[in-house]
């Protein structure tokens, strides 16, 4: 494709077995050894995003979700593997074309306290991502930061409140509009009701989704709540330690999910109602330590179905019964029609 031009059918985001590994280091152990540890937050992860989707990313607390979403910013830089943004290559875009890209890539934290500064007014933290990128001058950032604000639903008499004489809610308002100042084409968002109020979660959730379809923007939407992720999402995928164990359209995960980690989660999780205050879903047993994951496949220890091979091999993600991607040697794959077209096998 000649640079410049724009492929509506092209992914929005693609990444190809994107790994991001934290050395750490400094226990009695590694002391002792002399071996460094590494947590293995995101372990060859690919996936793509297709225009105006929305991808949730699912999974329990530590299965590498926030690192997934900062990686594809490149907030994280990556270990190795490739981002691709509208089908450029990202992954290794020095400081000024990555900051010029950054306009199309924005995120929405999950707590605006934290993620805005206390002591700039309201408009001020809305158009601030425009004095960064240089776009505009002083009054004309001003009016659009008063648009955005009217856009999220707060009117004029928020323009010159500070953080702390608003509601957690009408902050992250605040947070969803200043993600969209630079005009994204893309949002991550992570976890962006999970610090709110039950009674204000789904009014933050209606605007994601208007604004989504009004602005015709791509989304990452981070979960651990299966009941908001039911309402969002085009295509959800499964997070377990660091990799993808199931992926695929929301109706596939919810009707015939595959993975026994993925059927564990829905198991968990209460009747789909945004207003629910999210809790952890609770697969049994516990999550192990991204440092010393098990064998093979990393869910084996607490899967019902585990076999032998689950210790020795990781299963590869492959179409499964019903059409989405599953990684689990317990699952048939799905059988592929005579006459169906396959990848070509490259001679060796
Ligand atoms: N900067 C970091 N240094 C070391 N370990 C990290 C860092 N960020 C995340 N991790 C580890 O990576 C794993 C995945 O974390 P994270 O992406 O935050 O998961 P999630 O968002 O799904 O809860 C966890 O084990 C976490 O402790
Ligand atoms: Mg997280």
């Amino acid at each position: 494709m000649p640079s410049g031009t724009q492929n509506d059918n092209a992914p929005v985001v693609g990444v190809q077995d994107l790994k991001t590994h934290f050395p750490v280091g400094g226990g009695l152990l590694s002391r002792f050894t002399g071996k460094r540890e590494v947590v293995h937050a995101l372990d060859g992860v690919s996936l793509e995003i297709m225009p105006g989707q929305t991808l949730a990313v699912i999974g329990e607390s530590g299965s590498g979700k926030s690192t997934l979403g900062r990686t594809i910013l490149r907030l994280q830089e990556p270990t190795s593997g490739t981002i691709s943004f509208r089908g450029q290559d990202v992954t290794r875009l020095g400081r000024e074309p990555l900051r010029r890209q950054r306009r199309k890539m924005q995120m929405v934290f999950q707590n605006p306290y934290s993620s805005v500064n206390r002591r700039n007014r309201l408009t001020d933290i809305i158009a601030e991502p425009m004095l960064v990128h240089g776009i505009g001058d002083a009054a004309s950032r001003r009016a659009r930061a008063l648009d955005l604000l009217e856009l999220v639903g707060l009117n004029a008499d928020f323009a010159h409140r500070y953080p702390h004489e608003v509601s957690g809610g009408q902050l992250q308002r605040v947070g969803i509009a200043r993600a969209l100042a630079t005009e994204p084409d893309f949002l991550v968002a992570d976890e962006p009701t999970a610090s709110l109020d039950v009674s204000v979660r789904a009014q933050v959730m209606n605007l994601l989704k208007d604004l989504k379809s009004e602005l015709g923007l791509t989304l990452m939407f981070i979960s651990h709540d299966l009941a908001v992720v039911s309402y969002v999402a085009d295509r959800i995928a499964v997070m377990y330690l660091g990799r993808i164990v199931e992926i695929g359209t929301r109706q596939q995960l919810e009707s015939a999910p595959q993975h026994p980690y993925t059927q564990a989660l829905f198991k968990a999780a209460p009747k789909p109602d945004p207003r629910r205050r999210g809790k952890e879903p609770a697969p049994v047993g516990e999550v192990p330590s991204a440092i010393n994951r098990p064998s093979g496949c990393h869910y084996h220890p607490r899967c019902p179905l585990a076999m032998e091979v689950c210790r020795q091999e990781y299963p590869v993600l492959e179409v499964k019964v019903g059409g989405q991607q599953a990684a689990c040697h317990a699952v048939p794959a799905a059988e592929v029609p005579a006459g169906a077209v396959t990848l070509p096998v490259v001679p060796a």
